[in-house]
């Protein structure tokens, strides 16, 4: 008798389990919380060879140490530098900075950075850099031995190890170590509330989950909402830096690029051991250098960056995507009505 009412319990318990987990799957809620590489996923995509299925909140921290303050440690305090020149994030963000997550546009992030206080830099943001699908894209591919970059384009731990050795000018990263920038920067991926969607189209996407109908048209929705790679194209100077670009700068503009841009690495020699401040004197060397052929020419370190043979700290050029060309003659007006 007991053997019975114990089958009978255990049938039941099976038929309820089972009808659970139907229900749970044909009755998916999105919140504005909910990441779109799982909504990716539901509707039929396969996951990146980078996923980590569960969130270490141990490697999480140390990641974050890492990523933040250049400090490796298994306790994600203090810790070893990885580099004895940069963090990651004298080059990058770590927080969303572009306002509309499709379009890279300089002028439009310059504004969202003031409005976030975030500073203006050559790196793209690592918020979201896990949704991406290749890294160092377009000219990028000049810059680095094919051999090198290769690999990074298409796996990103390899993207990271790359930016660790080759950008940051550290040392390669342990295991352990890219396993945990890893999850600190899965803790940055894309949420739903990111891609700014109204009502009616969440709820589309809902239904289409919870009845796997149309998915492909859905996932083809949601990617023209952001950006799958991070487009980047080499700038050149000018030909006649007397006449720069042909453009008229906006010296305010060009403040909040001095201020956002190189004042996060200049500034007491932060990251750099050439110093930068407000004083009339770098105002009027700046402007005097900015139309020279020297090192010193603003035309000539957007686009190219500055490096010295033997020393390892160096400035990464601006892509297009990164500082326009406005941009750049917004500078050079406000290096000119600085020095009056
Ligand atoms: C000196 C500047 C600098 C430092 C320091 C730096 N990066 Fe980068 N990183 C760049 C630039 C420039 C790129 C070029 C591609 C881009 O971001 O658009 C890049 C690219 C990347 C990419 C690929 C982004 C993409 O979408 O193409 C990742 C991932 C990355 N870096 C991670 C890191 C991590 C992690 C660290 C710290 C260990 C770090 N970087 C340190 C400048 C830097
Ligand atoms: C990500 C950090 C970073 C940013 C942002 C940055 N720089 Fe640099 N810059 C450097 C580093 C590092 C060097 C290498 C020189 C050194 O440290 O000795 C350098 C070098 C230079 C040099 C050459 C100095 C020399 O000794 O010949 C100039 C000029 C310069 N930067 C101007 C600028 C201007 C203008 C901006 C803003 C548009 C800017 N930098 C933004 C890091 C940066």
């Amino acid at each position: 008798m007991k053997n019975i009412a114990f089958a009978i319990f255990l049938i039941s318990s099976i038929i309820i389990l089972a009808a659970n987990t139907f229900i749970d799957k044909n009755n998916f809620k999105i919140n504005k919380n909910t990441p779109v590489a799982e909504i990716l996923q539901q509707l039929g995509e396969t996951a990146p060879n980078h996923i980590q299925n569960e969130i270490n909140t141990d490697a999480v921290a140390i990641g974050k140490n890492i990523v933040l303050n250049g400090l490796s440690s298994k306790t994600a305090e203090g810790g070893r530098r990885q580099s004895k020149h940069f963090v990651c994030t004298s080059c990058h963000n770590v927080q969303r900075e572009d306002p509309t997550l499709s379009i890279s546009d300089p002028e439009a992030r310059l504004q969202y950075a003031q409005a976030n206080g975030l500073p203006f830099l050559q790196g793209t943001t690592l918020y979201g850099a896990v949704n991406r699908e290749s890294w160092y894209n377009g000219d990028y591919a000049k810059k680095y031995d094919a051999e090198k970059i290769k690999p990074a384009q298409t796996n990103f731990r390899e993207a990271i190890q790359l930016c660790a050795v080759e950008c940051a000018q550290g040392r390669e990263l342990k295991e352990w170590e890219l396993e945990s920038v890893l999850a600190y920067l899965w803790t940055l991926q894309l949420k739903m509330d990111d891609l700014k969607l109204s009502d009616a189209d969440l709820q589309r996407i809902e239904n289409g989950i919870n009845d796997n109908s149309q998915t492909t048209d859905l996932v083809q929705f949601i990617k023209s909402k952001y950006q799958q790679a991070a487009p980047a194209t080499f700038n050149e100077k000018p030909d006649n830096l007397q006449k720069g670009y042909g453009l008229k700068g906006d010296a305010d503009k060009g403040k909040l690029i001095y201020d956002l841009g190189c004042q996060h690495c200049h500034e007491n020699g932060r990251y750099s051991m050439f110093v930068l401040d407000d004083s009339k004197l770098t105002m009027r060397f700046m402007r005097r250098n900015f139309t020279k052929y020297t090192r010193y020419s603003t035309y000539h370190v957007t686009s190219y960056g500055y490096t010295t043979n033997g020393k390892r700290q160096y400035m990464p050029n601006y892509t297009l995507e990164r500082m326009s060309n406005q941009q750049i003659e917004d500078l050079r007006a406000y290096f000119e009505r600085e020095s009056k």
